[in-house]
């Protein structure tokens, strides 16, 4: 097996995957949530964006492709550690009593799974129109797919919001966490620093600005176009 195979079945270059594989995803999820700002610009705005990003076949497949193959690469990575924690300790502890690990870290596993779900819900939703069908690829008068009333649409049904909530909360855990854990594998975490309010920092910062517009929608703010 070549040095890097060997290397990255070892614990501490799986955890420098999982952190590496982990910080290109978070990118995407900031890049993703500021993209949704442009909601408040209106119809012609947000439709403008998404039918850029649409068009733009070469940055669109590379891109999916890429987000697939960093999660699978960031899962099956977990799951082997998870799987090697476990054998290094079959007996489980008498009295388990962590000094160092929070709630959050050891509930990374749960949460991990859970915005899986979550995210399959989303692409079912808005990628492939499975989840309130007859809002999806209706065109706007410019004859554009019409994003911006599938958006409003969405969420003005407090169902859908309520799930978008709870990912939004299952996603500021993992990646919160998620976030001070890069610092702990890289092996820069540090009494000085603040490694952990930096991963409080990026949930809240994630967590709010996801919910801003959709909450902008479900409080009237933001409306259909002529309501
Ligand atoms: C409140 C939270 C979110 C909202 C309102 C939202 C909204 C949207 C919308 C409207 C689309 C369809 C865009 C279009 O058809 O032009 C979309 C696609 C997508 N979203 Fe989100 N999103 C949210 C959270 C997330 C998160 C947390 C992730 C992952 C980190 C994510 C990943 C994706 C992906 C991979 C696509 C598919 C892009 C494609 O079609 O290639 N979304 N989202």
């Amino acid at each position: 097996m070549s040095w890097f195979g060997r290397y990255l079945r070892s614990s501490i270059g799986a955890k420098h995957a999982m952190a590496v594989t982990g910080l290109l995803l978070l990118l995407f999820a900031i890049v993703h949530m500021l993209g949704h700002f442009q909601m408040f610009g209106g119809q012609d705005m947000y439709n403008k964006y998404a039918h850029f990003l649409q068009n733009l076949w070469e940055v669109k497949w590379p891109v999916r492709a890429g987000l697939i193959a960093l999660t699978v690469i960031h899962i099956v990575l977990a799951i082997g550690l998870v799987a090697k924690n476990r054998a290094a300790r079959p007996v489980s502890y008498a009295v388990y009593r962590p000094v160092m690990s929070s709630a959050t870290g050891r509930a990374m596993a749960f949460t991990g799974l859970a915005v899986f779900a979550f995210l399959a819900f989303h692409i079912l939703h808005f990628t492939v129109g499975m989840v309130q069908a007859d809002y999806f690829h209706t065109l706007d008068p410019k004859g554009r797919y019409d994003a911006y009333s599938m958006f409003v649409r969405g969420f003005q049904n407090p169902a859908i919001y309520g799930v978008y909530l709870a990912g939004m909360v299952l996603l500021a855990m993992h990646l919160g966490h998620g976030a001070s854990s890069w610092f702990q594998s890289l092996g820069w975490r540090h009494p000085k620093y603040p490694i952990d309010r930096i991963g409080t920092a990026v949930s809240v910062f994630l967590f709010v600005g996801y919910m801003i517009p959709p909450t902008a929608v479900l409080v009237g703010i933001i409306k259909l176009p002529g309501a």
